[in-house]
């Protein structure tokens, strides 16, 4: 029994390499579509009547095209030099007189709903739905003003220059990136685009997921709870208190405390005092703004766990 397994194990394991073997040839007959070097591929005539002039070798190279997703000569979607510049008869007659017919520099005299009309052709669906009405497209942002379609690597699709490109007109955020307390952004380890969708959003500044909160537990479940005392501004939304793109307050604070708990909370009583350590487990004491302020004994400032009913607990002391 056990001998026939294996033996029909085999029999399968060599059919299942066999067929490997046959779908890599057939892989390999079709690979001289992917064209000529350089980077340049040729889907259709039309990239021909192109190429005799923007070949790897001419003036006006096209770059590395051909190594993207837009030069998978094999995909029958794929995009050809026409289906972005548009036909572009004048151009090809009398090129020093005529521009291509959509033109995706940033001078461009092609308005902003033109150049993304012809991207949009072929990308409507999955994460562009929510495009239309969003931000970037009402402010006439460009897909090309993100995207770059001739180098091997679009930047803002890589985790390390994407920075660039969004601080490029974000310059505030800018500013913020450098302060100390930060994510690891310039680092390439956080991108904003793990926070912000660019096509759009059913949450407020573009978030990534539906609310501020979603985005952030994305990372960060462990302050998601449940927690039996719950603190209410941090149920409601992370930035009533932190600043995501940096600050020069610790834990990326928006204001040093007592400050920052005092923008709600009424200073009277202890709440109003300046805190000190002399006395823990009480709220005398006089003082300074001793190490961690206000957070020395309320803890666990994100909510409680704590099983007792006591002010300990809903006070987020333990
Ligand atoms: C997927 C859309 C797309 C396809 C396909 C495409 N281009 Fe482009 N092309 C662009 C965009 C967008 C720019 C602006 C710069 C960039 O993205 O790199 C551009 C820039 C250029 C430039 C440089 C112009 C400048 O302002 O510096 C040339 C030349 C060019 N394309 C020629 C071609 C040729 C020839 C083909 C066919 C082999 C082709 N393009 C295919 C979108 C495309
Ligand atoms: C007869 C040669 C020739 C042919 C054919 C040709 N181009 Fe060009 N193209 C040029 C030259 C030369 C320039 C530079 C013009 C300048 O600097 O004034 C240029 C510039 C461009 C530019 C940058 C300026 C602009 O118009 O936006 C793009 C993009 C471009 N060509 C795309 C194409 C596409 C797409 C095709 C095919 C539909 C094509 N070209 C066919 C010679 C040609
Ligand atoms: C004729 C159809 C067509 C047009 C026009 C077109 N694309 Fe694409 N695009 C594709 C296909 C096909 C892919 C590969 C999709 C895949 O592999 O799932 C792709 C992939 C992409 C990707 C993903 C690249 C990656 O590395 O994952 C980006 C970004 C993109 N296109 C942007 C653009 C922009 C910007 C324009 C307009 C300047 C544009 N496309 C025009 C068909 C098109
Ligand atoms: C504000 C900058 C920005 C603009 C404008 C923009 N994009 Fe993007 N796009 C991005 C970023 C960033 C990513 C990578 C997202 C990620 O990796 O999570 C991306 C990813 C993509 C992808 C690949 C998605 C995938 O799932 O692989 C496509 C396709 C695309 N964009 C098309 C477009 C088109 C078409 C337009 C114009 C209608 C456009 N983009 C406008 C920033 C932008
Ligand atoms: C850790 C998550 C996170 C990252 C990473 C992030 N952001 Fe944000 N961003 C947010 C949140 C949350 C808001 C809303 C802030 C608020 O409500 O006060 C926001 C708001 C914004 C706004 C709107 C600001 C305003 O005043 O309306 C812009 C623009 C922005 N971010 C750009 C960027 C850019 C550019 C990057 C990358 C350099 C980036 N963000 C990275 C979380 C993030
Ligand atoms: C070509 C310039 C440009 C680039 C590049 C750009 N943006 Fe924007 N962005 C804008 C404009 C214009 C607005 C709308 C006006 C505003 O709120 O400042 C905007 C708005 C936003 C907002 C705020 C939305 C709101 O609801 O207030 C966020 C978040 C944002 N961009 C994130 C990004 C990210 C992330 C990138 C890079 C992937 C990026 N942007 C790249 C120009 C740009
Ligand atoms: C893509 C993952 C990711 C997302 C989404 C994310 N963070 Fe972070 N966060 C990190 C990483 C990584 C660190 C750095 C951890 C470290 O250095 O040990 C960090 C650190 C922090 C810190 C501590 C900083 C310090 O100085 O100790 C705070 C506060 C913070 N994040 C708040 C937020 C908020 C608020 C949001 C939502 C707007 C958010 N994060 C979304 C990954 C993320
Ligand atoms: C009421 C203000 C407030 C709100 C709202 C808030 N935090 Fe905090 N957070 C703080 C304070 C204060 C600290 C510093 C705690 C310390 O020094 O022990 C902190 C520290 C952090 C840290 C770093 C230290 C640690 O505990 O890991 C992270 C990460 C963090 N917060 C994430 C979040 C996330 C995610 C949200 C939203 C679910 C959020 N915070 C909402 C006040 C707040
Ligand atoms: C954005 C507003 C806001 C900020 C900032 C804020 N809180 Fe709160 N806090 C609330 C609200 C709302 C409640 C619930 C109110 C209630 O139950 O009376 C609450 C409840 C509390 C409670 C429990 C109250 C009780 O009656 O048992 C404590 C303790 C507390 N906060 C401490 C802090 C500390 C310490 C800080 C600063 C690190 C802070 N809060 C920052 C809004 C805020
Ligand atoms: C020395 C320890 C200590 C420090 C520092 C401290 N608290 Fe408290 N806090 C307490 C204790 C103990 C309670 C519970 C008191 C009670 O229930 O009678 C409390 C209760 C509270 C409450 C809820 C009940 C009430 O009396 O209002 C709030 C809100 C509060 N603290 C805010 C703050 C703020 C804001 C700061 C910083 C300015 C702060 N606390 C600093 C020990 C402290």
């Amino acid at each position: 029994m056990d001998f026939c397994c294996r033996l029909i194990l085999s029999g399968c394991l060599a059919a299942t390499l066999s067929f490997f073997v046959f779908v890599f040839s057939l892989g390999a007959q079709q690979t001289p579509a992917a064209g000529p070097p350089g980077g340049a591929r040729v889907v259709s005539a039309a990239d021909k009547d192109c190429l005799q002039c923007h070949g790897p070798k001419s003036d006006q190279p096209v770059g590395d095209i051909g190594v993207t997703k837009h030069g998978t000569a094999t995909d029958r979607r794929t995009p050809d030099c026409r289906s972005c510049h548009g036909d572009s008869g004048a151009h090809i007659a009398d090129p020093k007189a005529a521009k291509t017919d959509i033109q995706y520099h940033a001078k461009s005299s092609t308005e902003p709903a033109k150049q993304n009309g012809q991207c949009l052709a072929c990308h409507r669906g999955g994460h562009m739905i929510l495009w239309p009405g969003s931000p970037h497209q009402s402010q006439e942002v460009t897909c090309g003003s993100c995207h770059k379609m001739h180098t091997p690597r679009d930047p803002v699709m890589t985790k390390t220059q994407q920075t660039q490109v969004c601080t490029a007109c974000h310059k505030q955020q800018h500013v913020q990136l450098k302060k100390p307390s930060r994510h690891p952004i310039v680092e390439g380890k956080v991108r904003c685009s793990d926070c912000h969708n660019p096509h759009g959003s059913a949450g407020p500044a573009l978030m990534a997921r539906d609310t501020v909160n979603g985005t952030c537990f994305k990372c960060h479940a462990e302050k998601r709870g449940p927690f039996i005392w719950n603190h209410q501004p941090v149920t409601e939304n992370c930035a009533l208190c932190h600043e995501p793109h940096g600050s020069t307050v610790a834990s990326m604070l928006k204001w040093r405390q007592p400050f920052l708990c005092q923008q709600c909370h009424e200073i009277t009583s202890h709440r109003g005092a300046i805190p000190s350590l002399t006395a823990p487990g009480t709220t005398t004491g006089i003082g300074s703004t001793l190490a961690r302020s206000c957070v020395n004994c309320h803890t666990n400032i994100h909510g409680s766990n704590n099983p007792t009913n006591s002010a300990g607990s809903r006070s987020f002391r333990r």
